[in-house]
């Protein structure tokens, strides 16, 4: 899974730098060229001789240094890179990558870099913990950087928690897992809804959901990461879609997400459907504001399209995934949602749970199924949510 790539190890000031001699080690073993760039911290821990030997490439360090052959050293190395892997990863230079500072050669690399990044932070359990940290560690996943969980046990400091660096052969197939995961969903076209629909009562007022879009947002960048053809059909929401996206549309209301997702339809081998779609819409639309008056107003609504229900209508052999926000006997009513729509899998959140549901990055889900088994995960980002429904939809796609 590595031979041939090329990969940029980033080694920073912990005690955990001399492990890194045998990840170098290791990762030349499975085929890579491996460069290494150390900060100056790390020098005073490992010789930079050590890992040009294993690695057998100079080691960089010096931003201003002459390059041998003209080139501007850390766009160059940033551009050539498949992976860049930062192990260990002090707290320090965490925080500096979460807030894109890039005062050497590391971080500016990393600032300039494409790469799929994989980060392994290694510290003593306080810091690790630190609410900051905590929040850098967030903000690099919600960047799209891997970050490797560190290990519990003793740690360098004399104490015990979490915060050891992992095992090198561990990180290894860490990083292979993910240099496998981009190209596991490619050929695959999958459509996605994300997002509330507002249902508009007049130019100002409208009936909408605290639907944030972040799962289908998520969604879109994880399949993306896989290798998928994604197109994303979006409600209003204040997330910029990923970049590479090949179709985005925007939309307001569920007659207008219907006609898009209707027209993507035949194109998609999946459809996933994240969107939380306002299931009635007023009768009347005014034209004009509607001023207020001493009497009672009364909004007559309809009943808006089951997008995803007329889908299962036709659903022919495409894989269709729904969800379910639920407050009240929430399997229950999965499981019924699952079957009235003809779905392959529904993912159902309880959103009455803490750290599941609306606005936040995390999410707890059931996975439902058409066979009857349910799966249950504990409290995760939504990013890896969004993993994990691909793996079992990939799974479903196999069958
Ligand atoms: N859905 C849809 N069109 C609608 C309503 C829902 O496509 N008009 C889709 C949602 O995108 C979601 C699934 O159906 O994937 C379940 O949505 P949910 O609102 O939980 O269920 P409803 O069928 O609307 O039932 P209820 O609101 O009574 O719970």
């Amino acid at each position: 899974m590595l031979k041939g790539k090329f990969i940029v190890l980033g080694v920073t000031g912990s005690i955990a730098a001399y492990k890194a001699c045998e990840l170098t080690r290791l990762l030349k073993k499975r085929g890579a060229s491996v460069q290494v760039v150390m900060t100056e911290s790390a020098c005073k821990f490992v010789a930079p001789l050590t890992f040009q030997i294993l690695s057998e490439n100079p080691v960089i360090k010096d931003m201003f240094k002459e390059p041998s052959h003209w080139e501007v050293e850390h766009v160059s190395l940033a551009d050539k890179a498949d992976f860049f892997v930062i192990a260990p990863c002090t707290a320090n230079i965490l925080a500096k990558l979460a807030s894109g500072i890039a005062d050497d050669m590391l971080t500016t690399t990393f600032l300039a870099t494409k790469a799929k990044k994989v980060i392994v932070p290694a510290m003593n359990v306080n810091m690790y913990e630190n609410p900051v940290t905590q929040r850098n560690i967030e903000i690099l996943k919600n960047y799209g950087c891997h970050i490797m969980e560190p290990e519990e046990g003793f740690l360098a400091c004399g104490k015990i928690g979490k915060g050891r660096f992992p095992d090198p052969e561990e990180i290894v197939e860490y990083i292979e897992k993910i240099a496998q995961m981009q190209e596991d969903l490619k050929g695959t076209k999958i459509l996605i809804t994300a997002g509330p629909t507002r249902e508009y009562i007049d130019p100002i007022r409208f009936i909408s959901n605290r639907s944030s879009g972040k799962m289908g947002y998520k969604l879109a960048e994880a399949a993306l990461e896989r290798g998928a053809e994604v197109a994303l059909i979006s409600g209003p929401v204040s997330l910029e879609p990923p970049p590479d996206l090949q179709i985005f549309h925007r939309v307001e209301t569920a007659v207008e997400m219907k006609k898009k997702v209707d027209e993507l339809f035949p194109w998609a081998d999946v459809v996933i459907k994240a969107a939380a779609v306002s299931d009635y819409r007023p009768k009347y639309r005014s034209e004009h504001k509607i001023k207020k008056s001493e009497e009672e107003v009364f909004i007559e609504l309809v009943k808006n399209p089951d997008i995803l229900k007329e889908l299962g209508e036709k659903k022919g052999d495409k894989i269709l995934v729904g969800f379910a926000a639920e407050t009240d006997i929430p399997e229950s009513n999965a499981r019924e949602k699952l079957l009235k729509k003809n779905l392959d899998m529904i993912v159902l959140n309880d959103v009455t749970k803490q750290g599941a549901g609306f606005e936040v990055d995390t999410n707890i889900v059931k996975i439902l199924y058409r066979d009857g088994r349910i799966e249950e995960f504990p409290l995760l980002s939504k990013k890896e949510v969004a993993h994990l429904i691909l793996d079992r939809i990939k799974a479903l796609l196999k069958c």
